[in-house]
């Protein structure tokens, strides 16, 4: 059953009918499909556009479509246009005449906007709860490591010492303001589009704030014609996704680096590594790297959207179909990402003793070095000067700062003192100044 086709004199061409079918991809979209129908046919009745009995008729009959597609008695296939005309083919199927009065008063272009922010809306709740996991485990494996020193890098050449419960708080924070992000993206469509019509509203005295509040939404959309073809909503979404898959690529490249031999700072758990089919000594992070990967598909997305959507004269065009699977598909990954770096973080095996190795070259404390002269009255560049002195002579050396005697230490300033070696020692210096929050 087709939900047009009076003014046409021809059979769709096959090709034309499967080139335009989005049946397939709705699947993901028929919870909302059939709640926003339940919604506007309750809201028919009460503004009496149908009548009671068929009212209930049509609620009765999409909870049961609802309840046959959980337990498996209706699948959602078949020669139909969309979900939108597969539901009401099938409920007209189901409870007869009364079925083909749904659609009084709307259009497919309302409903599939008001299916997609509904969806929206529960899918951006789905990853703020991933992601609340996400920052459990970092919290967790951070406290665990609260005082493991490392090299903190900038350039990734070794700069100053850190913790690496410190390194992983700051994530901590990135999926945190992720977290804001999406709320706010849920906070700004919040507005329903149902009862705009295709365009331009209906000659019903239907009420649009009745709908809007049984769905959820804190009012109806102001202007029909932006109700209809507004996805700013999914580019939202998508730039927070591409933002989050941002954040989760790097802690990905930094756990590939630091599970490398040259690191050595960390062990990814068997679990979430693979090997090679040739070399038998090899484990790779790949859960890392696939993570990594996925960033690029879910970027692409937001590309996508925003290439489909840019020059899209008002109201809905036929071109908006596209911007669904994208923005499934990029979901699905966002999640699957955030679920395998969760249990990635959760499990990570850390070699404290190596990332201390690692701070023994490269002169880590100098920055400290040049600190302690501060204290003793020498001015911040003057210091500077003077340290980059020491380093450059404890290179030729082959002695980091620490290794050096007081004797040549004195050689590059006369303020230097025996108390240097206390200042400057690796742990010590992390108790003072604002430093001292790392280790809180
Ligand atoms: N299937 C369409 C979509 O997903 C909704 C239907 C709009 N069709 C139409 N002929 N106006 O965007």
């Amino acid at each position: 059953m087709k939900l047009w086709g009076g003014r046409f004199t021809k059979e769709e061409d096959t090709l034309m009918k499967v080139f335009n079918s989005s049946l397939e991809e709705d699947l993901a979209l028929v919870e909302e499909d059939l709640d926003g129908s339940i919604a506007h046919a309750e809201m028919l009745v009460h503004c009496h556009i149908i009548s009671q009995e068929e009212g209930e008729k049509i609620v009765q009959g999409l909870h049961k479509i609802k309840q046959d597609i959980a337990t498996g008695n209706l699948v959602v296939e078949g020669n139909h246009e969309d979900i939108h005309s597969f539901v009401e083919a099938t409920l007209t199927e189901m409870i007869g005449e009364a079925g083909k009065k749904l659609h009084t008063s709307r259009s497919r272009n309302d409903q599939v906007a008001t299916d997609l922010k509904l969806y929206t809306k529960k899918r951006a709740k789905e990853t703020i709860n991933k992601l609340q996991l996400l920052i459990h485990s970092l919290e967790k494996t951070a406290v665990a490591n609260q005082h493991v020193i490392m090299p903190g890098y900038t350039h990734l050449q070794r700069a100053q010492v850190v913790t690496f419960g410190y390194h992983l708080r700051a994530y901590i924070e990135m999926f945190r303001r992720d977290t804001k992000r999406l709320e706010q993206t849920v906070a700004n469509l919040n507005e329903s589009p149902l009862g705009s019509g295709a365009l331009a509203g209906t000659t019903h005295d239907i009420d649009r704030e009745i709908t809007a509040e049984k769905l959820g939404f804190s009012k109806s959309t102001a202007n029909f014609m932006d109700g209809v073809s507004d996805r700013d909503f999914i580019i939202e979404l998508l730039s927070d996704l591409s933002i989050i898959m941002m954040h989760v690529s790097r802690l990905s490249e930094e756990l590939i680096l630091w599970s490398s031999q040259e690191f050595s700072f960390i062990k990814i758990d068997d679990a979430y590594a693979t090997g090679s089919s040739i070399m038998p000594q090899k484990k790779n992070p790949d859960a890392a790297e696939l993570i990594r990967g996925k960033t690029g598909k879910v970027y692409g997305a937001l590309v996508s959207v925003l290439t489909t959507m840019k020059g899209l004269p008002l109201a809905y065009n036929k071109d908006m179909q596209e911007v669904k699977s994208p923005m499934f598909q990029a979901v699905d990954e966002v999640l699957l990402s955030i679920k395998m770096m969760d249990k990635m973080v959760a499990t990570v095996q850390v070699n404290g003793e190596q990332m201390k190795q690692a701070i023994k070259a490269g002169f880590l404390n100098a920055t400290e070095v040049a600190d302690y002269l501060v204290q003793k009255g020498v001015p911040f560049r003057d210091a500077h000067g003077v340290v980059g002195a020491i380093v450059l002579y404890g290179e030729k050396v082959g002695k980091s700062i620490e290794q050096l005697t007081l004797e040549e230490l004195q050689q590059f300033s006369d303020s230097i003192e025996q108390d240097i070696f206390a200042y400057v020692d690796y742990t010590n210096l992390l108790k003072r100044g604002n430093k001292k929050e790392m280790l809180d």
